[in-house]
């Protein structure tokens, strides 16, 4: 049977990025990816980088095309009660900063490196699941044949099947839902500004985003079972402008999407010689922007623990590879629940949460305290990218 040293499911931010960073160390491995490879390059998903993300990219030697097109923020606008408020995360957190860059030009970086890498990604695979996760020997198995790994990486989002592999009993499955969706549109329009707008309305929430100085990206909230055909082109932007409190340049619309908000948690994120790693293992609501971060961040712990374990015979980095990640998962859902709390607008309300909602971003924009704090997370919490 054929051997690699660490199998990889799938081929978003979390496996590419596994896979590149394990190459560069030296470790073989191999990634499937059940797509084809112009579909994971072109869809439309997440949108901003943390600083330690940007780092990351271009300390492996991907920071070319984001220098060019990427957007660096040194901050961003908080909307409600008629007015708008700007928080300075270059200010609050000693010049640092995020960067909107499209989560599929990350994914087209990442692609191209660990080709050029002669690293091994094969894409179109059918049923690719792990076997014998809790022997020495797991297989990374799929529907032409099978590879005998050390280890295996699910790295399949959400809806992969590494998850379901860790028996019921071991895997605790922590989840919110949430009573609402956003309506995400992408739009042939000039962005009306350079930063992005996060709105509380008594409408609901609205978000003004970018991803070129020639497109952009804004979400409405919206009910969970709204088609995303069913509104007029001109009836959402009246509703962005309504909710933001602008007027936004307007064009026609590229593509229409509808996304559910849950917060997520998978524990642990190991089993036997299984790892789970990116949307595999968790999930935040889109509000603090942390999905691709979060999946970068767990797969620069396991690419270190994984060269500890090949190049000293340590184990201790694997062994903790679950403690280490659900430490900064749990902030980034603290973060990504609170934003979401304070900005939208929860069907049950009966008058007391909007009032402090109100409360709440009354005191986030006149403290300095509280907008560092806020800065602070959607910066992103420090990365350890020592040996990446
Ligand atoms: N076999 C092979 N590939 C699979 C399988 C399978 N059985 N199941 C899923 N996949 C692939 C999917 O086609 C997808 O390309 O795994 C990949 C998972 O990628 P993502 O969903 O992008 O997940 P991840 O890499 O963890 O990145 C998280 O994606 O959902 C966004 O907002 C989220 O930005 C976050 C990021
Ligand atoms: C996006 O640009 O797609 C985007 C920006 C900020 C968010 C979520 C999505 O919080």
């Amino acid at each position: 049977m054929e051997r690699t040293q660490v199998g990889i499911i799938g081929a978003g931010p979390a496996g590419l990025m596994l896979s590149h960073l394990l190459g560069r160390a030296g470790i073989g491995n191999i990634v499937l990816e059940r797509h084809p490879r112009e579909y994971i390059e072109s869809r439309i998903r997440a949108g901003v980088l943390e600083q330690g993300s940007v780092d990351l990219l271009r300390r492996t030697g991907l920071g070319g095309r984001i220098s060019g097109i990427g957007l660096p923020h040194s901050g961003l606008e908080i909307a409600f009660g008629g007015g708008r408020h700007r928080v300075d995360f270059a200010a609050a957190t000693g010049g640092g900063g995020v960067t909107v860059y499209a989560q599929h030009e990350v994914v087209k970086d990442l692609v191209a490196a660990v080709l050029a890498a002669d690293g091994d990604i094969r894409f179109g695979i059918r049923d690719a699941r792990p076997e014998d996760i809790d022997g020495d020997n797991p297989v990374l198995r799929h529907a032409d044949g099978g590879i005998r790994c050390d280890f295996i990486a699910g790295c399949d989002g959400f809806h992969g099947t590494s998850r379901a592999c860790i028996p019921s009993g071991r895997l605790h499955l922590i989840e919110r839902l949430y009573p609402f969706a956003w309506l995400g549109i992408l739009a042939q329009a000039p962005p009306f500004q350079n930063e992005l707008i996060y709105a509380r309305h008594e409408r609901g929430f609205a978000l003004f985003s970018m991803r070129s100085p020639e497109i952009t990206r804004a979400y409405l909230q919206c009910a969970p079972e709204e088609d995303a055909g069913a509104r007029d082109d001109e009836a959402i932007w009246d509703e962005l402008d309504l909710r933001l409190g602008v007027h936004l340049e307007r064009g026609p619309l590229l593509q229409r999407d509808v996304t559910a908000m849950r917060s997520f948690v998978a524990e642990p994120m190991r089993h036997g010689r299984l790892f789970l790693a990116g949307d595999a293992a968790h999930i935040v609501p889109p509000t603090g922007a942390k999905g691709m971060n979060l999946a970068l961040a767990d797969v620069t712990v396991l690419a270190a623990a994984l060269r500890r374990h090949y190049a000293e015979g340590d184990p201790t980095g694997l062994d903790a590879y679950s403690d280490t990640c659900l430490s900064r998962v749990w902030k980034v859902q603290r973060f990504s629940w609170w934003m979401t709390r304070m900005l939208h607008r929860f069907p049950d309300d009966g008058g007391f949460d909007g009032r402090l909602q109100l409360a709440e971003l009354d005191y986030l924009v006149s403290s300095e305290a509280a907008m560092r704090s806020l800065a602070e997370n959607y910066v992103g919490l420090p990365l350890d990218l020592e040996g990446a």
